[in-house]
C-alpha cells in the first residue's frame, strides 16, 4: 500500500524536525516546506542521520501564493502539519504587521490550496497562550479564550478561528494542538532547539548560561503568588510533543475525529516553577547555574499547566518523559553545539 504523504511546513524548525522524525518512524512519507528564515539546512542531515530516510525538502516562503499553488500541482498530499510561523512573543509586540502577515497569510494560502486539492487532514500548531492567565488550573480545552497578550498569541487565536470557520463549509478536518512549553532535544543529539541570537525562552538560556555562552540567567520575578514566588509552566519534552502530532494525524486519517475542528491541550499536566527548573537542571547537569532575580517580564502569566484528560482519552497519548529527562537532553544537545 502506498505510504501516506504528509506535508510538514516549518519542518526544519525545533518542533517540526522532531515531528518529521516521529512521522518517518511511523512509516509516513514526509515532504518539508521551510524558508530557512528561522532554521538551518543542517537539520535535514540530522533528521536523515536519525531515521536513515532523507525527507523531500522544498525551500520557499509560504507568503508567495503562486509558489504554494505550484507546490500542490506537483505533490499529492494526504495530510498537512503546519508549523511554519514566527513565534517570538516579544518580537511580535515590536513587529505586529510582520507577525500578522507571516502567520495569517501563509495559513490562508495553505488552506486555499488544501481545499482546492482535496487535502482533508490538517494539524495546526497552536499554543496554550490562547488562554492567557486561565482562571482555573489545570487548564482544560473549555477554558475561556482570553484577549491575546501579544500579536503572536493573537495569530494563534485568529488561526484557530480561520480553521474552524473553514472546516464548517469545506471537506477538511482540523486538529489544533495547543502546546504548553516545548523543551529538550532528541536523544541522539542530532537535532534540538537552535535559538538564533539571544534566547527568549528559559531552557536555551539556562543551557547557554551553563555552557558559559551567557554570563548569568535572569529570573523574571520571584513575587508571583506561587510557592516559591517564581512563575509556573508545563514543560513538555519535544519528543513527546512530536508523538502527539502523529497520534492526532492518525485520528484524522482513521476518521476517528468527533467533529471537523478539534482542539487538544498538549502538556505533561505537571507545573514547575523557574526555580524548580534551575534546581532540576543543576541536578542533571552537575553544573551550578549563575542566576539573578530581576523584575517580572512584561506579559508573563503566573501559572499554566495542562489538564490532559481529553488528549489522553481521545488521542490515546500521554507524555512519557519528565522534566529531568528533557533538561538532560537539552544539556547534552547544548554540549554538542560548537
Ligand atoms: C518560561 C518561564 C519566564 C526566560 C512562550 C510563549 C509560548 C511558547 C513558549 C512559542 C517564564 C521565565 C524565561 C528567562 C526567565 N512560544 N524566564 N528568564 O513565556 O511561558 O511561553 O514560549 O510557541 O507560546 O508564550 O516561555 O520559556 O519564555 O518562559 O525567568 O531568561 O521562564 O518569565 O516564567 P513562556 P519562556
Amino acid at each position: 500500500m502506498d505510504k501516506n504523504k504528509i506535508l510538514v511546513t516549518g519542518g526544519l524548525g525545533f518542533i517540526g524536525s522532531h515531528t518529521v522524525v516521529a512521522l518517518q518512524k511511523e512509516g509516513f512519507e514526509v515532504v518539508i516546506i521551510d524558508d530557512l528564515s528561522n532554521s538551518k539546512i543542517e537539520v535535514l542531515d540530522g533528521i536523515t542521520a536519525i531515521t536513515g530516510v532523507k525527507p523531500e525538502f522544498v525551500q520557499f516562503d509560504l507568503k508567495k501564493k503562486d509558489l504554494v499553488e505550484q507546490f500542490f500541482k506537483t505533490h499529492h498530499i494526504d495530510g498537512i502539519i503546519h508549523f511554519a510561523a514566527s513565534k517570538a512573543v516579544g518580537e511580535s509586540v515590536e513587529k505586529p504587521l510582520m507577525y500578522y502577515e507571516n502567520n495569517i497569510s501563509t495559513l490562508i494560502y495553505l488552506l486555499q490550496e488544501s481545499v482546492k486539492n482535496n487535502v482533508e487532514n490538517f494539524i495546526f500548531s497552536s499554543s496554550c497562550t490562547v488562554y492567557g492567565q486561565a482562571d482555573e488550573l489545570p487548564i482544560t480545552e473549555n477554558a475561556p479564550i482570553k484577549p491575546a497578550e501579544s500579536p503572536y498569541g493573537n495569530t494563534k487565536q485568529i488561526g484557530e478561528e480561520i480553521l474552524n470557520d473553514t472546516a464548517k463549509v469545506e471537506d477538511i478536518n482540523v486538529i489544533a494542538l495547543r502546546y504548553f512549553n516545548p523543551i529538550g532535544a532528541h536523544s541522539s543529539t542530532k537535532i534540538g532547539e537552535l535559538p538564533i541570537g539571544v534566547p527568549q525562552n528559559l531552557i536555551p538560556f539556562v543551557t547557554q548560561t551553563a555552557a558559559g555562552i551567557r554570563k548569568e540567567l535572569q529570573v523574571f520575578g520571584d513575587d508571583y503568588p506561587t510557592p516559591d514566588g517564581t512563575a509556573i509552566r508545563d514543560y513538555i519534552h519535544v519528543v513527546d510533543l512530536a508523538e502527539a502530532h502523529v497520534a492526532a494525524l492518525n485520528r484524522l486519517l482513521e476518521k476517528k475525529n468527533k467533529s471537523k475542528f478539534e482542539t487538544f491541550n498538549v502538556g505533561t499536566g505537571e507545573g514547575n516553577s523557574v526555580l524548580e527548573v534551575i534546581r532540576a537542571f543543576e541536578k542533571v547537569s552537575g553544573k551550578k547555574l549563575d542566576y539573578k532575580i530581576v523584575g517580572r517580564r512584561e506579559g508573563d502569566i503566573t501559572s499554566a499547566y495542562a489538564d490532559t484528560t481529553l488528549v489522553n482519552k481521545e488521542l490515546g497519548w500521554k507524555s512519557k518523559l519528565n522534566l529531568e529527562d528533557a533538561l538532560k537532553s537539552a544539556w547534552e544537545w547544548q554540549l554538542k553545539q560548537v
